[in-house]
């Protein structure tokens, strides 16, 4: 299908098309390496992926975009993708055609995928103890000590 848009359109596609997957667009400018990091990608397994950085965009001032070949993602990565980029939109791609959109969704609890950055929170002892936290509008908060992260949330990320 040709679809012609508003002209500037054209000069806009910076990364090819992708055949089977997810792109992952709308993401806030300079958190697409957190991205991967949340998807456990590092190129080591030989994924085939394409990053955009800093690209502008109608929506936000200027965009980062990640696709990723032959991978559909699954609700927890998700879940987790919209602490650091609350308003992507998630697109699955069969047959290069866009099949479902969707926002991502904020959740208001994650369990253990984050892990407390305070050395004396019972979640980071010997306890088996699962971490857990609130969404917060501009950060989370761990439901059991309390401590509040703001920024640098994907260095929380359980590996
Ligand atoms: N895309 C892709 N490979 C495909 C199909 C789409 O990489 N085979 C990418 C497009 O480049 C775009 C995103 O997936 O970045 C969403 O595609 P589409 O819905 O066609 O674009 P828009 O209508 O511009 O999306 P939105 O309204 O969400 O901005
Ligand atoms: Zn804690």
């Amino acid at each position: 299908m040709r679809t012609m848009s508003n002209g500037a359109d054209d000069h806009k596609l910076r990364v090819s098309k992708i055949h089977n997957g997810t792109v992952i667009d709308h993401v806030h400018g300079g958190q697409a390496l957190n991205v991967l990091a949340i998807l456990g990608i590092d190129g080591s397994e030989g994924e085939e992926v394409s990053v955009g950085m800093n690209v502008p965009s109608d929506r936000l001032a200027r965009k980062d975009i990640v696709k990723v070949e032959g991978r559909e993602l699954s609700q927890d990565e998700v879940d987790v993708l919209s602490l650091i980029a609350p308003d992507a939109t998630i697109n699955i791609v069969r047959e290069y055609e866009v099949v479902e959109k969707s926002r991502v969704d904020r959740p208001d609890v994650v369990e253990g995928v984050l892990s407390c950055p305070n050395p004396g929170c019972i979640t980071t002892g010997d306890e088996p103890v699962d971490s857990r936290f609130e969404v917060l509008s501009d950060g989370v908060r761990c439901s059991y000590c309390g401590t509040i992260v703001r920024e640098e949330i994907a260095s929380l990320i359980e590996t």
